[in-house]
């Protein structure tokens, strides 16, 4: 009897379900919410009713290509957290019943455990131990992977995520949400020596990037006091500059990690491994420093629930099931189970 598995992801603004057979992903369907473009960011409770909209016809869509009939389904698994709660209730409510109605397991997933784990969908991947910089518009963290379900967070952001500050950055330039992707663009016709941002060094493995939010903003305003076009004239220049600053930022932290724990398998994951300047520094660490790099599909770099899939198919085997008391929400931390 082969291990099926039916996933759900409605942590923030990806309503999205995949279904696995036997570990090997079968497909992974994504509705994208279009609807917080005009807010300039996730508006929470709009979230929830789109996933509400979006979940059953995401889900028979999964279910319909997989060519798995609900009666050969061995677990249903959801993202119980981290995430906006209302998004996740409707996921989580959702698994939660089909799981009990159908009478098989329910298996809960830590999101960010399962961005680690999308390293594992498709072939090459790191071996063990390898570290993992999971950077996302809520989350930036370095992470200690020793197996598939033993990982320890060994840095991560004090304060905003750093896909929030190329989002933040974006909107005071004027550009459209989310910002990440535009200004990756424009900083690639960009020169990015051109202004100097300042580079928050926390002492450990840390990370901040308030600061830089801050002082792209003061100068933002400094400068277009002086010349009302100064964005309009400078804006690759600018991009080039903040996005330069970012990554410096999580390159000398990454750096730091591989030497403090000898390690030379890096992996990127989150909506910000798209970034082509992350991916360039990358490249050229890897050269310098013997590294050997994994970065997944872009598809499975953003939330989807092919990676929410990928961990549950190594819960079940390790046999972490819910029971029936299980909430659809959790604060998640990783490296807490059971
Ligand atoms: O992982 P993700 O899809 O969602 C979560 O936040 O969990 O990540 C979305 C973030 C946004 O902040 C977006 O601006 C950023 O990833 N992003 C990028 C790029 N593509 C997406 N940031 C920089 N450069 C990109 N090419
Ligand atoms: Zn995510």
């Amino acid at each position: 009897m082969k291990i099926n598995i039916l996933a759900i992801e409605s942590s923030c603004d990806e309503t999205s379900a995949a279904v696995i057979s036997d570990g090997k992903v079968l497909n992974n369907i994504i509705a994208t919410q279009s609807v917080h473009e005009k807010y300039g960011g996730v508006v929470p409770e709009l979230a929830s009713r789109a996933h509400q909209q979006h979940l059953i016809p995401v889900v028979h869509q999964a279910m319909e290509t997989s060519g798995i009939s609900k009666a050969e389904l061995s677990a249903v698994a959801f993202t119980q957290g981290p995430g906006l709660l209302g998004a996740l209730l409707v996921g989580g409510s959702f698994a939660k019943s089909l799981a009990f109605g159908l009478g098989i397991p329910l298996i809960a997933i830590n999101h960010m455990e399962a961005h680690v784990l999308a390293h594992f969908i498709e072939p090459p991947a790191p071996s063990f131990p390898f570290i993992c910089l999971t950077v996302s518009g809520g989350h930036t963290q370095l992470v200690l992977v020793k197996d598939y379900l033993e990982m320890e967070v060994i840095g991560e952001t004090l304060d905003d995520a750093v896909g929030e500050a190329f989002d933040k950055t974006a909107k005071m330039l004027g550009l459209p949400y989310p910002g990440g992707p535009e200004m990756d663009q424009l900083a690639a016709q960009g020169n990015p020596r051109a202004f100097t941002f300042p580079i928050t060094q926390m002492k450990n493995l840390d990370f901040s990037f308030s600061g830089i939010k801050t002082a792209v903003l003061y100068f933002l305003r400094d400068q277009t006091k002086d010349d009302p076009r100064f964005i309009a004239k400078n804006l690759p220049d600018i991009c080039a500059s903040v996005q330069h600053a970012l990554i410096n930022m999580l390159m000398i932290k990454l750096r730091k990690a591989a030497k403090e724990h000898g390690i030379n398998d890096i992996a990127i994951a989150g909506g910000v491994s798209a970034n082509s300047g992350l991916r360039t520094a990358l490249t050229k660490e890897a050269g310098e420093s013997n590294w050997n790099i994994y970065v997944p599909k872009l598809e499975y770099c953003t939330d989807n629930a092919a990676m929410i899939a990928m961990a549950a198919h190594y819960k079940y085997l390790a046999g972490e099931f819910c029971d029936r008391e299980v909430s659809p929400i959790a604060k998640m931390k990783i490296g807490n189970h059971g």
